[in-house]
């Protein structure tokens, strides 16, 4: 199997015919060739951050130049039911989903059993690339805290010894993961959250960000996780002191500060 880049879209790179050329050259000598574009020279077509699907085009372009089997990549955990239609109809072979595995390994066994809005879908940060490829620190994944330290998540959800009576204060993803986490664990968990609705700073992100619907997914994603898990959630509640002393374990998760202002250049362009 050939991965190869089709084009290198910027002056004096690999031009879209030389390489529909050299696929057709590869044609007789591999059993199938997995379809990319750009180099590092151009990481958001490398690594595309937006929109879903935007390297589908080569993989169909190749697919009418050879006749060995052809794989499509490039954000479609966006669209998997469209893929399923274009692998059907014989517009390329096969589809390979990359960092939306980091994401999310079980995301295509959930969407065969139809649970579409608990999937962790890739928010293409690529913060997972650039801290093992750029920095070279463990990779990590900004929506899926279990990626690289899968033995350690999996020993945090071993069953406690006695059920408690766990109050998260704060309903932003860190609480909304120590909610799940505390539930699955077999806790009675509420969570109190000042605002009427969860998300905390993902959603100041997410309306200044033009992955805005993507990060809307996310927060969804909290809701019915959070619903599946028969966690408490009490929203427009600022927790006193009096609420404290119900619980036998209180995490505060109120935020952060952080220097980005919404809408500033930062995770989205790391690349
Ligand atoms: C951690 C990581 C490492 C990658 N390394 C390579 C590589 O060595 N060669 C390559 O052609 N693409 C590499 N890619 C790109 C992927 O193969 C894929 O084309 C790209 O991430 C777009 O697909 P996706 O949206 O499903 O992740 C890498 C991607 C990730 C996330
Ligand atoms: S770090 Fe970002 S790009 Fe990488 S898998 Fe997670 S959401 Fe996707």
């Amino acid at each position: 199997m050939y991965r190869m880049s089709v084009e290198e879209p910027y002056e004096g790179g690999l031009s879209f015919e030389d390489g529909i050329a050299f696929a057709q050259m590869l044609d007789p000598l591999v059993d199938a060739i997995d379809v990319s574009a750009g180099n590092y020279d151009t990481a958001d077509v490398l690594l595309p951050m937006y929109p879903p699907g935007n390297l589908v085009h080569y993989a169909r372009a190749v697919k009418e130049a050879v006749s060995v089997p052809v794989i499509a990549v490039g954000r479609l955990t966006w669209l998997l039911q469209e893929m399923n239609d274009a692998v059907g109809a014989g517009e390329f072979d096969f589809v390979a989903l990359g960092r939306a595995q980091l994401a999310d390994a079980e995301g295509v066994a959930k969407t065969r059993r139809g649970e579409h809005e608990h999937v962790r879908r890739c928010l293409a940060v690529n913060e997972c690339i650039s801290r093992w490829m750029f920095n070279g620190q463990r990779t990590q994944c900004v929506i899926n805290p279990k990626l690289s330290q899968e033995t350690r998540a999996e020993a945090s959800l071993r069953t406690g010894a006695e059920q408690k009576r766990v109050l998260i204060v704060g309903a932003g993803p860190a609480g909304c993961e120590a909610a799940m986490v505390a539930a699955e664990r077999g806790h009675a968990v509420t969570v109190m959250e000042r605002d009427g609705e969860l998300g905390g700073q993902l959603r100041a992100w997410s309306a200044a960000s033009f992955l805005n619907t993507e990060i809307e997914h996310m927060i969804n994603f909290y809701k019915v996780e959070l619903e599946r898990l028969k966690v408490e959630v009490q929203l427009n509640t600022e927790a006193s002191e009096a609420d404290l002393e119900n619980y036998d374990e209180v995490l505060l998760a109120t935020g952060t500060v952080t220097d980005d202002k919404p809408g500033a250049p930062s995770m989205q362009w790391i690349c």
